[in-house]
């Protein structure tokens, strides 16, 4: 048999996806499955978009743009502008979901051998992404004691090598709900600058910020423009992950011209997609202020729930809808495949996302995991009250001196 390239076995499989066989045996057997372990909104897309699609009148459905409809292009430079970041759209460029632009940013900044910083835990497919675009991650280690803040430049310093190019930054953060404070995206900008390096910025849930605090976007730094390639996607905070919209921003035109040849390369984004996304992006603020009044109340009920277990100290998550925890558990893995396998408290169960999918440094995360807000704070609630029937029931459970502060 003719051999893979070594980049194949770079590629791993999703953490959040391959316990899926497990919960569906749970479903097969009459359990039912909450499942906390998938960021995919539950909520309804909202009918705006749906009427849209359902008004399109598309003679002929040829390729679009490489960069992008013009109506998508301008929408997307109003929507920034609504936020008071400035892009013009000839700066933006529309793509196949953040992911897309995420994998260009990364083989744009650092392919073929580059380094980039990042923080883990992270969203577990920037390391999909980046083995994609041959990049090697270079991560900065978050801990939860700290809510997943790294506070100090020095952080960042020390990882730096002769290889990094840039910083890949997820803000408000996918898998912590961490929102850097401002002292913190300083901190970057200045080592951006000492060390010449681009900041590549993943926005994609800029909306959900909890307790009224202030979103600050990166783009805020003006003396940082020819260094930021903003990434961002209707998926989060329109409920509409299936539509596959997203962009990438940049006012560095020599970034925007390699873009748009990787652009060029996969001939084009959908155009019903792209056009049925124009209304929301020009006037969904209120839309997804809503929703992130709803996440806020589930967000509370899990940390309600998570603090009521004995041996968790949850951090409260700052936004988003995801938080990371510790359990008292020696393998978060084993944990998740008991829940599916062996356990269930009034004829459901849970379905978790392990921790240790979410790090790049192997052998971190084994007692954690990432808890997505994918229910109503009821059923949340609930869970979390199996979650703590089943750390009591689980052999592995850690007490006492073995238990990590
Ligand atoms: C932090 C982060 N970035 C990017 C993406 C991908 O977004 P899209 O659906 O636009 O490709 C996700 C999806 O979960 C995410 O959590």
């Amino acid at each position: 048999m003719p051999k893979l390239s070594a980049k194949s076995s770079k590629l791993q499989a999703s953490p959040i996806r391959k316990l899926a066989p497990h919960a569906r045996a749970a479903e097969a057997r009459g359990t039912r499955v909450i499942y906390l372990n998938i960021g995919q909104p539950d909520m309804p897309t909202p009918p705006e978009m749906i009427a849209e699609l359902h008004g399109l009148s598309l003679a002929r459905l040829a390729y679009a743009p490489s960069e992008g409809l013009p109506e998508a292009r301008a929408a997307w430079s109003a929507f920034f502008e609504s936020w008071g970041i400035r892009f013009a759209p000839d700066e933006v460029l529309v793509t196949n979901g953040a992911s897309e632009a995420i994998t260009f940013a990364l083989a744009i900044v650092a392919g073929g051998g580059g380094e980039v910083l990042v923080f883990e835990p992270c969203y577990t497919n920037y390391l999909s992404f980046a083995a994609q675009a041959d990049v090697t991650m270079r991560p900065v280690t978050l801990r939860v004691e700290d809510g997943y803040h790294f506070g100090a430049a020095e952080r960042l310093r020390e990882r730096i090598g002769p290889k990094t190019r840039g910083i890949l930054l997820c803000n408000p953060s996918n898998p912590t709900g961490t929102v850097y404070t401002l002292a913190e995206l300083e901190a970057v900008a200045q080592v951006a600058v000492e060390h010449d390096l681009f900041v590549i910025c993943d926005e994609v849930y800029r909306e959900f910020v909890f307790g009224g605090g202030e979103v600050r976007s990166f783009t805020r730094f003006e003396d940082l423009a020819q260094r930021i390639i903003l990434v961002d996607s209707v998926s989060k905070r329109f409920n509409a992950c299936g539509v596959r919209i997203g962009c990438m921003a940049t006012r560095n035109r020599e970034v925007l011209d390699v873009a748009l040849r990787f652009c060029q390369a996969r001939l084009s984004v959908p155009t019903a997609e792209q056009l049925m996304v124009v209304p929301m992006l020009e006037r969904g603020r209120e839309y997804s202020r809503r929703l992130c009044g709803e996440y806020e109340r589930r967000r509370d009920a899990v940390f309600q729930g998570l603090g009521g277990i004995d041996g968790v100290s949850p951090h409260l998550s700052e936004g988003s809808f995801y938080t990371m925890t510790r359990l008292p558990i020696d393998s978060c893995e084993d944990f998740a495949l008991f829940l599916l396998r062996d356990f269930s408290s009034g004829g459901e169960t849970l379905s978790l996302a392990p921790g240790e999918g979410f790090y790049v440094t192997e052998g971190l995360g084994v007692d954690e995991v990432r808890i997505a807000f994918m229910y109503d704070a009821e059923t949340l609630a609930r869970a979390m009250r199996i979650l703590d029937a089943a750390v009591a029931a689980y052999p592995g459970k850690l007490v006492g001196a073995s238990l990590k502060s």
